[in-house]
């Protein structure tokens, strides 16, 4: 099946390229900065109210199940949202007059309080794949009895989760306390800079936490910042105060070295657009969101934050973002434009130092890339399942996975670094280099060999299939279409490749920028109902799928064709690589032979591609 869906696309791309195509000529220059691009850079906030309902099916374990399959490491969650700042911990369970450990007040839509029991966190804490790393946060608006609720949070989170817990937050979106009412207009840097003292004091001086420390175990550490307002975007400040993570900085948290030790990281969120008022539900827009040099204005804006961070020992991440705010918008945020969207956003953050970014999750956020259960919106019944964003994911996936394996077999696990290529960077056009291993020490300051590249058309195309999914909301199926052919750019890459080598083409494919299903990532699907991934051949292994496999031409050019609104990714094989196995060795300059890559531990894999591989030479 795998293989027919990429046969499919080869040939529409064939039948394209004689009236509507355009040439695309871009080199890698040699002395790119590069940042460090970490496999789990993809990772998801669930708002506190809303991890019921996520762990109440197998959906979203097999999905996140999967991604660790694929990068060797399970993507981070943070549980987080509004209504972290609105959890009471009830001592004992289960709540009184419920008879459950956790309940929305009034309901999880609408709710004004969360009360859980210490058990609820036993309730998930082995849901979430093996090796998940969890940020937890306290409720920080809350400031009665000197933070005795948080501090007893703290405590219980630790109890239940162990060692996944990595690190707490306190409080979401501090830069909206005053307009919420749950600080006076004095709040600000340095207030907060006086309460993150108290309370991480109580934590980290609490018996439990002195035990972790005494016994040289790994504790729990803090990730400071937490806003929401853009740092350029003045029409979306939601209230007079100064915080910044350069202003948090240079007002000395983690001047101390025992502050610095217990904060691993910085964060601040980013939603591009909103339908949280009129004004901005107006300029709600797809193509806007299709579009990287707004998603550019978007995300360089937190430049000056990276370096705040940066020059205060620990990363700054995006720990909670989505498309829109509010939920998102159905017809934009679930559409495959997102999907594209998502892949530039995460790899443009990653090359601009921002070391993570969560996708915040709801069950019922019309942004969410995957919903676990049904419900009603806007009088229709939507299935649980699968959108399109969800493939973003995949794909980046198979961007930060190391498919390199060593003379004896093993898969490595080399550190990646990244850079944005300046020859790809206009509207419709991205484009990155990832970097690491051999020939390089993969250390700070050698970035190692061009291993991969990814660029992504961003341009529209309104396709007129995959129009619905019944997980969205069939109202804002697309209903404007593209006239003509959709068009088709032929890249002629200069790489440092050797002549020879073998290119393997990962496609992020779908009808159109307004599709909501038919969506795949070199061919492969995941079931909407289970998750559960539909790989193609016989013993063929999840993250060995190619959509067809190129050769690198004369002078290091690689050409491949890209479709409007589609992204690939492109992997050097091991026999490009200049490995020295020994005289057993199977690589170097072995360029004539099927590699290698797959060969040794993934049978199956490169027989499909080398078909397909033919099939594209026959077809073009
Ligand atoms: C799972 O969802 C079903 C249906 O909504 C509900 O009846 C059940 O109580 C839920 N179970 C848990 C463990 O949340
Ligand atoms: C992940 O890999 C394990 C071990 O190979 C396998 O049992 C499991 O089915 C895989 N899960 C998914 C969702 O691919
Ligand atoms: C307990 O939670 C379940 C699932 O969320 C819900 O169906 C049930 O109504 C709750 N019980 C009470 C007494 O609220
Ligand atoms: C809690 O916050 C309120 C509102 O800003 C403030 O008036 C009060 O002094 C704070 N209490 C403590 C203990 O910080
Ligand atoms: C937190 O603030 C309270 C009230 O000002 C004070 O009594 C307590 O000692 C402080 N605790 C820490 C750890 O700073
Ligand atoms: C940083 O602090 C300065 C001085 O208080 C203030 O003018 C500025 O607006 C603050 N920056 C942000 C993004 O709040
Ligand atoms: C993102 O960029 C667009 C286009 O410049 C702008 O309208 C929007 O306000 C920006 N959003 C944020 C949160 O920076
Ligand atoms: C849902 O149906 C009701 C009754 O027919 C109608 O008044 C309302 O406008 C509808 N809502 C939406 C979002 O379509
Ligand atoms: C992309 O273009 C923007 C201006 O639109 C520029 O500031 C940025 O540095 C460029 N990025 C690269 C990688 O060249
Ligand atoms: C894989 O790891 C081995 C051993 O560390 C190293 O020699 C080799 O260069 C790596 N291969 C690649 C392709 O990075
Ligand atoms: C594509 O379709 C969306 C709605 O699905 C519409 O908002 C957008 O303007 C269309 N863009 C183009 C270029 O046709
Ligand atoms: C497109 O998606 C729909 C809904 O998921 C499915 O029924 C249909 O078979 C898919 N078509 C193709 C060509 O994959």
């Amino acid at each position: 099946m795998t293989l027919s869906q990429s046969l499919v696309t080869a040939s529409v791309v064939g039948i394209a390229t004689a009236q509507n195509q355009t040439t695309i000529k871009i080199s890698v220059p040699s002395d790119l900065n590069t940042r460090p691009l970490i496999p789990d850079v993809y990772g998801y906030s669930i708002e506190p109210v809303w991890l019921d309902s996520y762990t109440n099916t197998s959906l979203a374990n097999t999905l996140l199940s999967s991604i660790a399959n694929v990068t060797g490491k399970a993507p981070p969650i943070r549980i987080g949202g509004n209504t972290a700042d609105q959890t009471y911990l009830y001592p004992s369970s289960p709540l009184p007059l419920t008879g459950n450990d956790s309940v929305a007040i009034p309901d999880p839509l609408t709710a004004k309080a969360f009360n859980i029991t210490p058990h609820w966190f036993d309730t998930w804490a082995t849901y979430l794949p093996t090796g998940t790393d969890l940020i937890y946060t306290l409720n920080l608006a809350d400031n009665s009895s000197g933070w005795a609720n948080a501090v007893a949070e703290a405590e219980a989170a630790h109890a239940a989760l162990g060692d996944s817990l990595v690190a707490f937050e306190l409080g979401n979106e501090i830069d909206h306390y005053i307009n919420k009412g749950w600080r006076d207009a004095s709040w600000g840097v340095k207030a907060y800079i006086e309460q993150f003292r108290n309370l991480t004091g109580q934590i980290t001086g609490s018996g439990w936490y002195q035990a972790l420390t005494q016994a040289k175990s790994k504790a729990p550490t803090f990730q400071a910042g937490v806003f929401a307002d853009p740092p350029l975007v003045p029409d979306q400040q939601d209230e007079i105060d100064d915080f910044s993570i350069t202003n948090l900085t240079a007002a000395g948290i983690a001047s101390q070295p025992e502050e610095k030790n217990i904060i691993s990281s910085y964060a601040t969120h980013l939603y591009p657009q909103s339908t949280c008022d009129t004004a901005r539900w107006y300029r709600l827009s797809l193509d806007l969101l299709s579009n990287h040099n707004v998603l550019w204005q978007n995300v360089s804006q937190y430049i000056p934050q990276v370096a705040a961070a940066d020059a205060a020992g620990a990363p700054l991440v995006m720990g909670e973002t989505n498309s829109a705010s509010c939920s998102g918008r159905s017809g934009i945020s679930d559409s495959f434009g997102a999907a594209l969207w998502a892949v530039d956003y995460v790899l443009t953050a990653a090359s601009l130092g921002i070391r993570k970014v969560y996708f915040h999750l709801g069950a019922r956020s019309e942004y969410s890339a995957f919903t676990p259960l049904a419900y009603e919106l806007k009088n229709e019944t939507l299935a649980s399942g699968i959108r399109a964003g969800w493939y973003a994911h995949y794909f980046v996936a198979r961007v930060v996975s190391d498919t390199s394996f060593d003379c004896s077999g093993r898969q490595n696990q080399t550190q990646f670094r990244i850079a944005a290529l300046p020859g790809a960077n206009s509207s419709s056009l991205s484009g990155f280099a990832v970097y690491g291993g051999g020939g390089g020490g993969g250390d700070e300051d050698t970035k190692g060999a061009l291993r991969k590249l990814v660029f992504l058309d961003m341009g529209v195309w309104n396709g007129t299939e995959g129009l619905s999914n019944p997980s969205t909301l069939s109202a804002t199926d697309g209903t404007v279409f593209s006239e003509g052919i959709r068009p088709v750019s032929t890249f002629e890459v200069a790489t440092p490749w050797s002549t020879g080598a073998e290119i393997k083409v990962v496609r992020l494919t779908a009808p159109g920028t307004n599709a909501k299903s038919n969506v795949s990532v070199a061919g492969t699907l995941f079931d909407d109902r289970t998750g559960e991934p539909a790989v193609g051949g016989e013993g063929e292994r999840l993250g060995d799928e190619y959509s067809e496999i190129v050769r690198v031409g004369a002078e290091g050019i690689v050409k491949f064709d890209v479709r409007r609104a589609e992204a690939v990714l492109l992997e050097i094989g091991r026999d490009g690589m200049n490995m020295d196995c020994g005289e057993n060795g199977q690589s170097g300059g072995n360029n004539g032979s099927i590699p290698a890559t797959s060969g040794v531990s993934r049978p199956g894999a490169h027989w499909r591609g080398v078909v397909v591989a033919f099939f594209v030479v026959l077809v073009l």
